[in-house]
């Protein structure tokens, strides 16, 4: 039997519209929502995600910058960026593109973002937030992960799920959020020894290694929600995930593409944090909406 595909761009076209007319509504009261990206060197994949996020934007209302540097810009100009951008009315959310060059400090400038801005969910506080149960934003990879689960109403409560990556932006906030929402966690990485004995146990498994087929068929459990974070380029060049996909859908019950999964929900998500960003400075403003 064949996997049943959550299709990542037409539930992120759902997820938009709602967005849409809540920035509509926030614009309507003068509390357009505001993003801030910022950029630092020529990386071509950040290049074509901050473009990304720039049009999501755009698409759905929102103000936002794009503010792009030389990778010699340094650590203490970029934290001044970050100074102005904190205490700029216009601008709710403030997401600097990772990684960094390396003469910068990505913590340091992650702790530098007002906490209140920090749509990525990045900032310690956000992250302790996240860890006892209560975070302003949750970062935009997991929380759009959590979405695919609910939009098929997957009962996460008691379920095993198998992280397999603990970076910062996804293994590790996907850890909790999965945690937070019930189930039993076992977290992996590349260097896992017999990496296959963790997933095959896995009713919901999230890969997000970038390590093109870390995961195939043979460990997966048959039925099981296989959510594919990774993004790679095949010897053809194409993109794909982490996951094998074409024999991994023979025995899943329910599997993410690559491209048309993860990505476009990670964006989404992003449109979601800046919204509910502004959303808070509105209502602490005394505005009803
Ligand atoms: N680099 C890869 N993913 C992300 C993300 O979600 N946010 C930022 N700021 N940088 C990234």
């Amino acid at each position: 039997m064949s996997a049943q595909i959550i299709d990542g761009k037409l539930l992120s076209q759902q997820l938009r519209t709602e967005v849409k007319e809540r920035a509509a509504r926030l614009t309507e009261r003068g509390n357009r929502p505001g993003l801030c990206v910022i950029l630092v060197g020529a990386d071509p994949a950040s290049q074509v995600y901050v473009r990304n996020k720039v049009a999501a934007c755009e698409e759905c209302g929102f103000y936002s910058v794009l503010e792009k540097y030389d990778a010699d810009f340094t650590q203490e100009q970029l934290l001044e960026r970050i100074r102005v951008r904190n205490n700029d009315p216009d601008i709710h959310g403030i997401l600097v593109q990772l990684p960094l060059p390396k003469h910068i400090n990505a913590q340091a400038i992650i702790g530098a973002i007002a906490a209140e801005k920090d749509v990525d969910g990045f900032h310690i506080s956000n992250a302790g937030g996240l860890m006892t149960g209560n975070p302003l934003f949750r970062p935009c990879t997991p929380y759009g992960v959590m979405k695919m689960l609910e939009s098929i109403n997957y009962p996460i409560r008691g379920a095993n799920a198998v992280v397999v990556g603990a970076s910062n932006i996804v293994g590790k906030p996907q850890a909790m959020l999965l945690l937070q929402a019930g189930a039993t966690i076992t977290i992996c990485n590349s260097k896992t020894r017999d990496l296959g004995s963790h997933t095959r146990n896995a009713d919901i498994l999230v890969v997000a290694t970038g390590i093109r087929n870390i995961v195939t068929a043979d460990m997966v459990k048959p039925g099981a929600v296989v959510i594919d974070v990774g993004m790679n380029r095949d010897p053809e060049g194409k993109l794909c995930g982490d996951v094998d996909y074409s024999a991994t859908r023979e025995v899943a019950g329910y599997i993410t593409p690559v491209p048309g999964g993860v990505g476009p929900m990670t964006i989404t998500m992003l449109l979601v944090n800046t919204i509910e960003a502004a959303e808070r400075v509105a209502n602490h403003a005394g505005v009803v909406h």
